[in-house]
């Protein structure tokens, strides 16, 4: 029986042996150069094995540093680090330290990359067979197994590197933000592979990640900032330190921004309301008391003449928690107004337009007659599995890469999308590259600045508002190789958008970006499409994709759903029932052998069921789980979220047969 997990949910004939202490850390300091300021300033931890224990934080919280520290890749400034009762160097080969920067080769192929990670750590080659099926199977790329890793999509290279570290199954996994990029149906399957290998192998993971719902499956959490750990606890814990009730407060979604400002300034629930969040669909409202507040909001947005759609009270997330902990310690970034000199013009024509799309690598078609009629002051959200064909689409659609057949149209143009006129007009931030590393701050500007052609008086105040919202303002002079992940995705969000384009392509602009600063860049877009600007925008954030405008779904290169987010949900057929249970992984599991797996995913604390006829088959799946020891807390039939809809239409799509062929 796994240590930790009995001594976490005690069972009354299980006995509770003490956790197994695996890493210990004391008063762990650490900083860079000549810095004053420590990134890791007097860390405790006492990390148990066979737990899942997640570091979270804003971007420059000093995680990464930490995960460096203790996977023994560089020694720490003073402070003692134990791991497995040694030194963190002299225990590496038992340790699988996935970092933020991984690296692949690019020239050898996902199989060869895999079996070159096995040969490093010593791995059998009967336990290299079983293992790396099992593992590209359930992460989706047993089928691309001879395909070179350079040629794989940002996402697909991510799951590789997971491969490549879990092929030695080692004691401890360092897992640093290791879904960055990962579709909401694999990072799924990553997760159920992580609590299978605690109880199973009794394998104890550190993982930090921007996704709090993932840390909501997360034994313990530390909560970072600032290089401290400001509270740890198990994610229930953590929750109810906050002390509130949670209200989901619907909306019309263009009302929200409006909505959530008038709540966060009226003084009438100053007394009783803790903070106000904006997430996808709805605005969650934290109070101590729910019911007097419901009657307050009720009267303050009838007043605006708003009318709430519906209003639920539940207990909050992590994501709540995280935010409002967050907003307690930094406060919300006051970004300046965005420098315009050349007003939009307002134009219902198309921005962006695709006839019949294809392309074609090799033998393979990596998309598949696409059509897409973008109008100016539009955001429309690509969505799609990983490897699903979307930044190729990107490229097309913004001249980068030649399509094998098919019309593009771009500002009004159809051939020369290259010109100089054309580019001025258009943004483009890419999925991984768009910083030079070795350039500082502002010499990134500049270089931008000079490519898209801004004229050299207006620069200077567009250089400050990037610095500005990229909260990095008096940094400018600090090498961009330096910044972390999230930081950089911030300044090649500003450079992407600084010189006014009248078309902007955003591929995962908020990946690895905190939950904080992803709301700000959000902000941002809705501003520019309402100014007149056409986004193309893609995202494995499902919640954000709420505020696009129109959705595209693809699927294997083929776009096979569109519409705007209420009408994607209007066409899934079935009912979803949101469970709160214990034991969740177990019941997840559970619930996938007996209903089809596509019906049941795990949703931060919660479990999501698909149910065609939910009146006769609640009673049921509550006695499956009873059977099986597992508490029902309650049940609901809740609304389709956009995660939900992904996750149906792709799994929907993959039983169609549709899949890609292989290479
Ligand atoms: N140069 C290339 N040669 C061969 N195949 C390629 C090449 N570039 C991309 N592909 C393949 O095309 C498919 C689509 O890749 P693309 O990068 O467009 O996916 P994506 O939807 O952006 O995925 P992600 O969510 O992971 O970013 C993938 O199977 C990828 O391996
Ligand atoms: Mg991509």
């Amino acid at each position: 029986m796994n240590a930790f997990l009995s001594a976490q949910c005690p069972m009354p004939h299980v006995p509770c042996p003490m956790p197994h202490t695996v890493i210990s850390v004391r008063d762990l300091r650490h900083f860079y150069g000549k810095q004053t300021d420590e990134a890791v300033a007097g860390l405790n931890l006492d990390i148990y094995q066979g737990e899942i224990f997640g570091l979270i934080g804003p971007d420059g919280a000093g995680k990464t540093t930490t995960f460096q520290i203790l996977s023994g890749v560089m020694p720490q400034k003073s402070g003692i680090v134990e791991v497995l009762n040694s030194q963190a160097r002299d225990v590496r080969l038992q340790l699988g330290y996935l970092t933020q920067r991984f690296s692949l080769y690019q020239d050898m192929s996902i199989l060869e990359n895999l079996r070159y990670a096995a040969g490093l750590h010593e791995v059998s080659d009967a336990a290299f067979k079983t293992r790396s099926k099992h593992y590209l199977e359930l992460l989706d790329l047993a089928q691309f197994q001879e395909r070179l890793a350079g040629r794989l999509s940002g996402g697909m290279k991510q799951k590789l590197a997971l491969c490549c570290v879990l092929i030695h199954q080692p004691k401890i996994l360092l897992l640093d933000e290791p879904t960055t990029g990962v579709d909401p149906v694999s990072r799924r399957e990553f997760w159920d592979i992580l609590a299978q290998l605690a109880v199973t192998e009794n394998i104890t993971t550190v993982v930090a990640t921007p996704y709090l719902d993932e840390a909501e499956r997360c034994s313990r959490i530390a909560l970072m900032y600032e290089g401290k750990i400001q509270q740890c606890d198990t994610p229930a814990n953590v929750k109810a330190s906050l002390g509130v009730q949670r209200l989901e407060v619907y909306l019309a979604i263009a009302q929200l921004d409006q909505a959530a400002d008038i709540l966060k300034n009226n003084v009438d629930l100053r007394d009783t309301v803790s903070d106000v969040q904006r997430f996808g669909d709805r605005l969650d409202v934290l109070t101590a008391q729910p019911q007097e507040t419901t009657k307050r909001i009720k009267n303050i947005l009838k007043q605006q003449q708003m009318e709430i759609e519906n209003l639920a009270v539940d207990s909050p997330t992590l994501e709540n928690t995280f935010v409002a902990r967050l907003r307690e310690l930094k406060g919300d970034n006051v970004a300046g107004n965005y420098p315009r000199f050349f007003p939009l013009e307002k134009s219902t024509a198309t921005a962006i337009g695709a006839e019949n799309l294809n392309k074609i690598f090799g033998n393979f078609r990596a998309v598949k007659d696409i059509n897409l009629d973008i109008k100016y002051g539009e955001v429309f959200g690509l969505l799609g599995a990983n490897g699903a064909g979307k930044t190729t689409t990107i490229k097309m659609l913004c001249g980068l890469l030649s399509a094998s057949s098919g019309i593009v149209s771009l500002v009004g143009e159809t051939g020369q999308l290259r010109s100089a006129k054309v580019r001025q007009q258009l943004g483009y931030m890419s999925q991984k590259f768009t910083l030079y590393d070795d350039l500082t701050i502002g010499q990134n500007l500049e270089f931008y600045c000079g490519v898209y052609g801004i004229p050299r008086r207006h620069r200077r105040v567009k250089k400050n508002w990037v610095l500005q919202m990229s909260d990095l303002e008096g940094q400018e002079d600090r090498l961009t190789a330096d910044l972390p992940g999230g930081w950089k995705q911030r300044v090649a969000f500003g450079a992407a958008v600084m010189h006014e384009p009248k078309v902007v392509f955003l591929d995962e602009p908020t990946s690895g970006v905190d939950p904080l600063a992803r709301r700000e860049f959000w902000r941002w877009i809705n501003q520019f499409a309402s100014e007149g600007m056409a986004v193309l925008v893609t995202t494995h954030y499902l919640e954000e994709a709420e505020q696009c405008h129109r959705l595209g779904f693809m699927v294997a290169g083929e776009l096979v759903a569109q519409g705007t987010p209420r009408q994607v949900k209007q066409e899934q057929p079935g009912q979803l029932v949101e469970w709160e249970c214990t034991h969740l992984q177990q019941a997840s599991d559970l619930l996938k052998e007996r209903l089809d797996r596509r019906r049941v995913s795990i949703f931060g604390s919660r479990l999501h069921t698909i149910l065609d006829n939910p009146q006769a088959e609640i009673p049921i799946v509550e006695n499956w789980l009873k059977e099986n020891g597992i508490k029902v807390q309650s049940h609901r039939e809740i609304e389709f979220s956009l995660e939900d809809v992904f996750i149906n239409v792709v799994e929907q799509a993959r039983q169609r047969g549709l899949d890609v062929p292989k290479d």
